[in-house]
This record gives structure tokens, sequence and C-alpha cells, in this order.
């Protein structure tokens, strides 16, 4: 198994994507910020089912981070990521440095609008700004046909739609399902971060996602009591804060006062150090599983 070349310059990246097109190649592009896990790689293979060419970025976007939180601490290891990768029918990574992406002067940014405000936007503030520009940025420098993100990152999948949508990008964007744990935690990079007790305590999140839906089906559909029992059943783990626990519109992120139709719990929990978000679609009682099916990314 070959690892994917790597490509450090915006130059080299543009020169091997247009090779790929003049090849007649359909380009599937993979973002990411590296310590690669399985939910990443369900992108990848996503990627590969529809794709001729899968490249795969990996780069820790400092500009999404704000003062106070992981950017020094985040795990790099890009040497096991290319390894991971050689597994999989990657044929390119871009991994740019900084003075790549943000040299001296860069000034210019993507200004996020009402999607990026509630939730993670609050918690985080200028977060989704980041996010935005240095996607914007990917976007240019890889040319993908089709682009693929995590139902993971909930709010930051809807966030770039819109951007695709308001500026015109030539790009389709592909939610893909969170890929979980055998106990249910959600994958993610941080998870490293957390300490044994933590990893057992952040059972919870997932946990009361079920249980909301467990609540559903038996016939409650007041989203307040929902959430509230939610949140007892996370504060039972004594050391966990939350920053929000919500059931929202799956499209506009706003709050439900009802379970009426297919909503999408959100959370953001925060363990020790380590701060962990997921989601999760609860279907009403009244919905046939044919309904069921169908996804709201
Ligand atoms: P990162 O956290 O590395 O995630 C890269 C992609 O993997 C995102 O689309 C994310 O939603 C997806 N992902 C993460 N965990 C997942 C899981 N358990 N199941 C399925 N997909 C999962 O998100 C970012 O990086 C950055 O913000 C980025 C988009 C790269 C911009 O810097």
């Amino acid at each position: 198994m070959t690892r994917p070349v790597v490509y450090r310059s915006a130059q080299e990246m543009r020169a091997f994507t247009r090779s790929a097109k003049q090849a007649g190649h359909r380009v599937g592009f993979v973002p990411t910020m590296g310590a690669l896990h399985a939910g990443h790689l369900s992108l990848v293979e996503a990627a590969a089912r529809e794709c001729h060419t899968v490249i795969v970025s990996i780069y820790v976007n400092p500009t999404q981070f704000g003062r106070g939180e992981d950017f020094d601490r985040y795990p790099r290891d890009l040497e096991r990521d290319l390894d991971l990768l050689a597994g999989y029918s990657v044929a390119a990574v871009f991994a740019p440095s900084d003075r790549e992406m943000y040299p001296d002067g860069f000034d210019t940014w993507v200004q996020v609008g009402r999607i990026a405000e509630p939730w993670e936007g609050a918690c985080r503030p200028g977060h989704f700004r980041g996010v935005a520009t240095v996607v914007l940025k990917l976007f240019h420098l890889v040319q993908p046909d089709i682009a693929y993100f995590g139902e993971k990152d909930y709010q930051q999948l809807l966030v770039v739609r819109q951007m695709v949508r308001d500026l015109n990008l030539p790009v389709d964007i592909r939610g893909c399902p969170t890929v979980r744990e055998p106990d249910g935690l959600a994958m993610s990079s941080r998870n490293q971060y957390l300490a044994p007790q933590e990893r057992r305590g952040a059972l919870v999140l997932f946990e009361s996602e079920q249980l909301a839906q467990q609540l559903v089906d038996a016939g409650e559909v007041d989203a307040a009591r929902i959430t509230q029992a939610m949140r007892d059943h996370i504060l039972r783990v004594p050391y966990a804060k939350i920053d929000y626990v919500a059931l929202v519109n799956p499209e506009t992120l706003e709050e439900v006062s009802q379970v009426i139709n297919p909503v999408r719990a959100i959370l953001s929990v925060r363990l020790g150090s380590t701060r962990l978000i997921d989601n999760m679609e609860i279907r009403p009682k009244t919905l046939s599983s044919h309904q069921q099916g169908s996804g709201n990314t």
C-alpha cells in the first residue's frame, strides 16, 4: 500500500488538480485537521465511492481557534496520518504551512451570517469565520467537484452549505453520518484528551440523545421537558459542565418547542478541560419508518 503524495504549496496543489481534471477525473475533497480516525476515513471512503481522484487536506487552521482554546495541544502526527491513508485510495494530501495559508499581510475574511451565530458560534466567537475562510481558500486551491463533511460538526456543515450557496461556489457538499465508538461516543480527535474517568463520563452525550428519542417514542412532544431530561442525565456526571443542550430545526438551528417534525438534538459538554460536541436526529413518533429514513442534510 502506497502513501499518498504530499503537497505543501498552493502551486503544486493547483497543478495536481489541473492535471486530474484534464484527465477527465471527478475530484473529491476531504478537508481535515489531521489526527485521523475512522470518522475522517468514512469521509474518504464516501469520496472514493463517487470520485476518481480523492484529495485530503491536513491543516490545523489557527484562525478557527479562540484564545485559550486547544490550538497548541491539538494532536499533530502527519506520518501516522499518511500511514493510515495508505490503506485508502487517496491520490494526494495537501498539508500547507501557516505561511502558505496566511502569509504576512493576510487580511480578508468570510463574514458568516445568522446560521453561524448561535450554539458553537456563541460559545466560540470567531470560530466559524475562521472555518469558512479556510474552507473557501482550500476550495480555491483544491478545486474539488465534491467536498465531504461530517454531520458530527452539524453547524459547520450548515455554515459551509450556506457559504457555497451564497457565494456560488462550484462544489457539491455531501454530509456524511457520524461514526461512533462501539459504546456510542462520537469519534473525535479531541477524545484523546480525555482521562479514563472522563472517557467513561463522556458517554452521557450519546446516552442523553438516545434518551431524547426514547421519550419521543413514548409520546413526549414537549421540547423543554425532553431537554431537561437530557440535562439531568448529563449532570449525573458530577464534573460535567453543559454549554448547551437543545432541540433545533435541522435547517435553521432555531430551537423548537415541540417535536412534531424531525429535529436535531445538539449538545456541547465540557469534561474537565475537554469540550465535546455531538448531535443526533430525533424523529417524531408519528412518522412511518419509510419517512424516517430520509435525512435532513
Ligand atoms: P476535523 O475536526 O479534522 O474534521 C474533519 C471532517 O471530519 C469534518 O467534516 C468533520 O465533521 C468530520 N468528522 C469528524 N469526526 C467525525 C465522525 N466521528 N464521524 C464523521 N465525520 C467526522 O472539521 C474540521 O476538521 C475543520 O473545521 C475543517 C473543516 C478541516 C476546517 O479547518
